[in-house]
């Protein structure tokens, strides 16, 4: 059973600034973009989601041109409350799948940022984004790499309990959503690209009850809750299930739920 999760921005934002954080990483490792003088670099934020993180483009690029692109109509009306800071820059925000999205502009950046896991054999559409992009621009992006995690297999392991299998959609860790930085380098650089590619492992401080769960709604349970937002009753049952196993694996301690978390970032630079 398949079916597209919908997204909650209120739950997404939650923990905005644990997702922020690997964001910045990654601007940091992109280098100076192409633009000629006078003209503003032209960069795309693909699955942009509620815009919180693509408004600090403009920190480092105060007079960009930036779309935001997603295909969750509440994450874009969420992400259009966003203006940008002052310095001249343009904001707008569209419905695009990432799955089918191929630019019809050159761009200086293409950016996204804990997207790719969400769209399959997503290394397909790479040809088409380097080619997109201008002499000397980036394509830079990060994924989670934490598909082996006990928060995603005993996710998997219950939604595929007998208890549970035929009303949950295939849960995501038995694929393979994201590759290895190396892999993911190879494929850049077989399309002539300079590529930094890399992974790190942030160690999250979560607190409050069940923090692991209420970090999870926002992302991977959302297939789960999606699949059982018309029977509430369900849906608790299996929350209250999932929560007692997180806790068991992710027990919290005297400054709060200590929760590891891979993830992978890659920064490709075509030849100026
Ligand atoms: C984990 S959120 C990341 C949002 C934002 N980039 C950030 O870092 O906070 C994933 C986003 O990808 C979007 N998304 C999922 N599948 C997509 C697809 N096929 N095309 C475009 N956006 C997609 C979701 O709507 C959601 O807003």
């Amino acid at each position: 059973m398949h079916s597209s999760p919908t997204w909650d921005p209120g739950q997404y934002l939650r923990h905005a600034g644990h997702r922020t954080r690997p964001f910045l990483d990654l601007l940091a490792r992109v280098p100076d973009l192409p633009t000629a003088p006078g003209s503003p670099p032209r960069i795309a934020d693909l699955g942009c989601g509620a815009g919180n993180v693509t408004v600090h483009l403009f920190d480092r690029w105060p007079d960009a041109h930036v779309t935001g692109l997603d295909n969750s109509a509440e994450m874009l009306e969420a992400a259009r409350a966003h203006t940008p800071p002052e310095g001249g820059g343009r904001l707008d925000f569209r419905l695009a799948d990432a799955a089918r999205w191929i630019p019809d502009e050159p761009f200086d950046l293409i950016v996204s940022n804990a997207l790719l896991q969400w769209v399959p054999g997503h290394t397909e559409s790479f040809p088409a984004w380097v080619a997109a992009l201008r002499p000397g621009g980036t394509f830079a992006f990060q994924v989670p790499g934490n598909f082996t995690a006990p928060s995603h297999t005993l996710l998997a392991e219950l939604s595929t309990s007998p208890r549970w299998r035929d009303r949950l959609p295939t849960p995501r860790a038995h694929s393979t959503p994201v590759l290895d930085p190396a892999a993911y380098l190879e494929h850049l650089a077989a399309l002539g690209c300079e590529v930094d590619a890399w992974e790190t492992t942030y160690i999250q401080m979560l607190t409050g009850p069940d923090p692991v769960l209420d970090w999870v709604k926002g992302t991977a349970l959302r297939p789960v809750l999606t699949a059982l937002e018309d029977d509430p009753t369900a849906r608790d049952t299996f929350l209250a299930e999932y929560a007692a196993l997180l806790r068991e694996a992710y027990p919290p301690g005297p400054h709060g739920t200590a929760f590891p978390f891979r993830r992978i970032f890659v920064v490709a630079r075509t030849a100026a």
